[in-house]
């Protein structure tokens, strides 16, 4: 296994261009099992994790070419109905086939996704809403095993939390419903809107798009369309958040500053300079070494504060000159970080789902040896290698890779000391 090595304690300073983004990618090539056809999708960042649920369309039967940052995926060869254990154990998202196949083969059985580092994962939400469309769902031997006879039907689902793949597995199953369907409480993640606006361009019939309340009337059939994935709005806050926290200005490039609402505010409410432009933003962290100011942070929902730049912040508030509290209120264990940043010398008390970041100013963190535990702690850790004096080896860095692509080279491009080496 391959580890990070950083030399921290560097300022960044430079440019880094955003990719796609990962939980925008992993809907939109799932939707391509909607309609036989070739699917083009461009700005598909090449990830552990887009690699896999690619992996899981072939065993369904479909094939697909990577020509760049370009997709051919051609959906016309779908046959089975079944994702295996073996793959959907790996990547929670790979639930995202339930929809599709039950629109286009009235089947499907896919593996429970099992929990994951930052908590249950449960997916009861999807099945309630498609038993409103007339599926029935069984579940034995860890499987999901759904299916209808005939098309779906319209219907009305209300979600009790705003579910991200919950609302683009429904939308993805009642676009070819028999009827009209009206999703409420629905997810408004920009992610949801990339797909709203694939599907439509399949010939969807969809109304409320970014609102959290969907209509969808059915149709008949949907074609194959050509798409275009939007930046990754939780890559481009992470690299800003380590332009604070390692100090220096960075230029966060080919992004969607209007994705990110609540970061941009809490930054510059801790002090940080942000000037923002159509598709970058500028960060730049204040001279000095004590002038990051704390920040409290609830996450929330679109377009509240993501729960995916949560453990970000948590390493930029450990280099702020006081204390700020972080509720985490959309997982249950998505703390895995804390006690990595702690060895490298944060001042963090957990209690439940409440952090309260005892700041030590800029030269808080001194390098360790750590390990990653799932995608955003790693990026987390990262960020404390950054801002911290010494050396930084993070251990287990496929967990980083399943959602930043290149990331050493960014770093190195940004001005950052860091390389991979074999454990
Ligand atoms: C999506 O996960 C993202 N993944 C996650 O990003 C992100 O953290 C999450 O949304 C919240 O924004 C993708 O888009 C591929 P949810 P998802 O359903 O859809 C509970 C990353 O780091 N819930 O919105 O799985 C659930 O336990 C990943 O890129 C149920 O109880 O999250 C959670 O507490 C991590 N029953 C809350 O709802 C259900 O059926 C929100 O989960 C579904 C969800």
């Amino acid at each position: 296994m391959e580890k990070l090595v950083i030399e921290g304690g560097k300022p960044l300073h430079g440019e880094v261009k955003i990719s796609g983004a990962k939980n925008a990618a992993l809907p939109l090539i799932a939707a391509a099992l909607l309609a036989p056809g070739v699917h083009v999708l461009h700005n598909v960042p090449d990830l552990r994790d887009t690699r896999t649920i690619l992996r899981l369309l072939e065993s369904l039967g479909l094939t697909w070419e990577r020509l760049g940052a370009t997709l051919r995926i051609d959906g016309s060869g779908l046959k089975y109905s079944e994702a295996s254990y073996d793959l959907v154990k790996t990547m929670r998202a790979s639930i995202l086939v339930l929809g599709p196949l039950l629109a286009r083969l009235g089947r499907a059985k896919v593996s429970l996704p099992g929990g994951c580092a930052i908590g249950a994962r449960p997916i009861n939400f999807h099945l309630m809403g498609f038993e409103q469309l007339g599926v029935q769902c069984e579940l034995e031997h860890g499987y999901v095993d759904a299916h209808i006879d005939g098309r779906m039907h319209g219907g009305t689902v209300c979600f009790d939390i705003p579910s991200v793949t919950g609302t683009e597995n429904l939308l993805m199953a009642a676009s070819l419903a028999r009827g009209t369907t009206n999703i409420k409480n629905a997810a408004r993640e920009p992610e949801i809107g990339n797909l709203v606006d694939m599907l439509i361009a399949m010939g969807a019939d969809i109304e409320g798009k970014d609102s959290d309340r969907l209509t969808v009337h059915g149709v008949e059939k949907l074609t194959a369309a050509e798409s275009t994935i939007i930046p990754d709005r939780i890559e481009a806050g992470t690299y800003a958040i380590a332009a604070g926290a390692a100090g220096g200005d960075a230029v966060i490039q080919n992004c969607e500053p209007s994705h990110l609402p609540s970061l941009l505010e809490k930054l510059q409410l801790a002090g940080i300079g942000v000037d923002v432009g159509d598709t970058f933003f500028r960060v730049t962290a204040p001279k000095g070494v004590n002038t990051i100011r704390p920040v409290d942070v609830t996450t929330m929902p679109y377009p509240g504060y993501p729960t995916d730049l949560q453990a970000q912040f948590m390493a930029l508030m450990a280099c702020s000159n006081g204390v700020s509290v972080i509720h985490e209120t959309i997982f249950e264990n998505r703390f895995m970080h804390v006690a990595e940043l702690q060895r490298m010398g944060a001042h963090i008390q957990v209690d439940g789902r409440i952090a309260m970041v005892k700041g030590a100013g800029a030269n808080a963190l001194t390098g360790a040896q750590v390990m990653a535990t799932d995608l955003r702690a790693s990026s987390s850790l990262v960020i404390a290698g950054l801002a911290a004096q010494g050396r930084t080896d993070i251990s287990r860095i496929y967990h980083l890779e399943r959602g930043y692509e290149d990331m050493v080279e960014k770093l190195t491009g940004l001005g950052a000391t860091v390389w991979k080496e074999e454990e």
